[in-house]
């Protein structure tokens, strides 16, 4: 892929995390990032839902988010990044800054 394709036209979409898909965010997790999570671990991300989203690109997801809110010092609402990866082929598309604004919007409105 031409490293200079804009976003708007490779077309990601987002997605949320769900118990019919958790499975395949453990397989991009296993994939791209060097610790293993348990179960427990994945049962604990579907609870966190509103600040965690999965990128697709032509229906294969590529990215993932996932977060959670909680105080910090003087911030009542702060985003807790537990994972945070984009598939290597795909990577420098600003599919990352897309996944962490999405979380990060939510966090603020
Ligand atoms: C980190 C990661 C999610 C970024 O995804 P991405 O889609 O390639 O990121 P983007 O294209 O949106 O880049 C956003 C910005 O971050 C910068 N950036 C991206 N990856 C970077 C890295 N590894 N180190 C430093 N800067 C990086 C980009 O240059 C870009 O900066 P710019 O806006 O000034 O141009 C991806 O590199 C990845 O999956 N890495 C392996 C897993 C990992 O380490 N996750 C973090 C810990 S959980």
């Amino acid at each position: 892929m031409d490293t200079k394709t804009p976003l708007k036209e490779i077309k990601v979409r987002f997605g949320e995390v769900n118990i019919g898909n958790i499975n395949l965010l453990k397989l991009l997790n296993d994939t791209t990032l060097a610790v293993k999570y348990g179960e427990s671990f994945y049962r604990k991300m579907l609870t966190y839902n509103d600040y965690t989203a999965l990128a697709y690109l032509n229906g294969l997801l590529v990215g993932a988010i996932a977060c959670r809110v909680e105080p910090y010092e003087d911030d009542p609402k702060t985003l807790y990044i537990l994972t945070f990866n984009v598939l290597k082929p795909y990577r420098k598309y600003k599919i990352g800054k897309e996944l962490f604004f999405f979380c990060d919007f939510k966090v603020l409105n």
